[in-house]
């Protein structure tokens, strides 16, 4: 199974110069989407993983499906203004201006297992506030931060020193 073929390059999306990794094609496949998600779960599946935490909105997909297969639980880090509980929020920068990411203040409980997943890793921004989030709110084992997609070229890796980083595949 060749699951990286499931991933298309758009040309000038969503902007002229920019070329867009779209695994809508990958998700859309029964045997693909399988074969990715078995192969995730196969890497983490002696690590004794609790929470799967998905950042919005591609990463829940993949959160919520590895989560399954490792018989673990979700956490959702969402973007300002979703989750009606009390959260915990943390800002960053976008290309074009700022936004804010959060999580509920009971999301996670001291001493558990954790992987956090997205979709992409481009600039690292939206890792990194996720990160922030829960290592200054929460007491955690950090296994690993788990990417789809790495565009290498964006450097995001160097933000996440000190951090364990697994992507699938790497443009
Ligand atoms: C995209 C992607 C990552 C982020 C990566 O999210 O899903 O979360 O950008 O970029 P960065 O490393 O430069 O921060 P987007 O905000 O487009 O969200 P979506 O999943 O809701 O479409
Ligand atoms: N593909 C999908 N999501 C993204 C990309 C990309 O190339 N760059 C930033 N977010």
């Amino acid at each position: 199974m060749n699951i990286e073929s499931y991933i298309r390059t758009i040309p000038d999306f969503p902007q002229p110069g920019v070329t867009f990794r779209d695994f809508t094609p990958l998700l859309a496949h029964g045997p693909a989407f399988k074969a990715l998600v078995d192969q995730l779960s196969a890497r983490y599946a002696e690590k004794s993983i609790d929470v799967v935490v998905g950042i919005e909105a591609r990463g829940f997909v993949l959160a919520s499906a590895l989560a399954y297969a490792l018989g673990a639980g979700t956490v959702l880090i969402r973007k300002a203004g979703k989750l009606p509980h009390q959260t915990h929020a943390q800002e960053y920068e976008l290309e074009y201006g700022s936004s804010v990411l959060e999580i509920s203040c009971d999301a996670l409980q001291a001493g558990q297992r954790v992987l956090v997943v997205d979709d992409v890793l481009a600039t690292g921004g939206t890792v990194g506030a996720a990160i922030k989030l829960l290592q200054e709110h929460f007491s955690l084992a950090l296994e690993e931060l788990v990417f789809l997609i790495e565009l290498d070229d964006l450097k995001g890796r160097e933000k996440l020193s000190g951090l364990s980083v697994h992507s699938v595949f790497h443009y």
